[in-house]
């Protein structure tokens, strides 16, 4: 089976009028790292709460009240229904009024919307997660779906990378996933910290170093475009195929659901159509992406 013939499957698209926020209350506020908070948050409407289902890599846009709506992905897995997460970096109006928000305050979200990781593709699969800085937001998605249903994945290789220490999300996680005895964790900085006793370096040379097998493998890689561009000839190197490789485009989008013509690359839009690609589908947009 192809990536390409599950991207397009039928989504659960919560009732309504999808240009209408649902309300949202922040229940939880994280604060990740000096520019990254993850907030947990959870409908206003009961049913809602009750039937909103989603699938791991899917987004949806938020709003803050009276400043304007952004696209971020579901962080949290849809193993764990108790409540949503999604995590922002700081980077204009709608992040920055994001993160002055406290808990108990209302947001809006419209979604989910775009495709997802292939589950039925990685299913038997020994899985290999690349990932730096807040890339790691939808991979953890995907990585706690995988781990919640283990005995259905083979191996588990997780490589992840901040600039520095203090810009590692998601510590908690990066500490059950170095205690899980299933999961091979590498964790590595750019430069030399105080402090700091682990892996130095870019996240592509640690990949090459780690050197995961491509046999029955799927790497799935998130994070910066630079770190992208530079992992995947490291994995073909390895001896990946671009079909083997997997990311997520994230394109500057406005309805999210194929309408504005904001987020097209030639004929695909990338909210509808993505944000979930393979490398070879990428390559074969003729893009310039990476
Ligand atoms: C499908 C999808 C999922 C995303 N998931 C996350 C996530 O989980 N966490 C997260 O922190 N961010 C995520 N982003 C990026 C996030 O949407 C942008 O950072 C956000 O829209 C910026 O809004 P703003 O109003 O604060 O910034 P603006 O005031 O609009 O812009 C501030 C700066 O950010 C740049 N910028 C804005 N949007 C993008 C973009 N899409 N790509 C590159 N540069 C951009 C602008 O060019 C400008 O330099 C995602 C984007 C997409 C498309
Ligand atoms: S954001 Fe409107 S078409 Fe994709």
């Amino acid at each position: 089976m192809a990536i390409s013939d599950i991207s397009h499957r039928k989504r659960y698209l919560a009732e309504g009028n999808v240009y209408l926020p649902h309300i949202a209350v922040i229940e939880k506020i994280v604060d990740e790292t000096p520019g990254i908070r993850t907030f947990h948050f959870n409908f206003k409407d009961e049913k809602l709460r009750k039937e909103f289902t989603f699938e791991s890599g899917q987004f949806g846009e938020y709003s803050v009240f009276g400043t304007g709506e952004a696209p971020f992905c579901i962080s949290s897995s849809p193993t764990r229904r108790d409540h949503l997460e999604f995590a922002v970096q700081r980077a204009g109006r709608v992040t920055n009024a994001l993160h002055r928000l406290g808990v108990g305050a209302e947001i809006g979200f419209r979604g989910p919307f775009g495709n997802s990781f292939p589950l039925d593709f990685l299913q038997g699969k020994n899985l290999v997660f690349v990932a730096g800085g807040i890339g790691l937001a939808p991979l953890r998605s995907l990585i706690w779906n995988v781990i919640d249903k283990r005995d259905k994945y083979r191996s588990i290789d997780i490589i992840y990378g901040a600039r520095s220490p203090d810009d590692l999300c998601f510590k908690y996680d990066l500490e059950a996933w170095e205690k899980d005895t299933t999961v091979k964790m590498t964790t590595t900085v750019d430069r030399e910290a105080e402090g700091w006793t682990g892996n130095v370096g870019f996240v592509p040379s640690i990949t090459e170093k780690v050197a995961p097998s491509p046999k029955d493998a799927v790497a799935i890689v998130c994070g910066p475009p630079v770190m992208i561009r530079f992992t995947f000839p490291v994995l073909e190197k390895l001896g990946f195929k671009a079909e083997q490789m997997i990311t997520t485009l994230e394109k500057r989008m406005k309805c999210g659901i194929g309408k504005c013509g904001r987020c097209n690359i030639g004929e695909i839009y990338v909210c509808r159509d993505g944000p979930v690609f393979s490398f070879a589908q990428i390559q074969a947009f003729n893009s310039d992406e990476y």
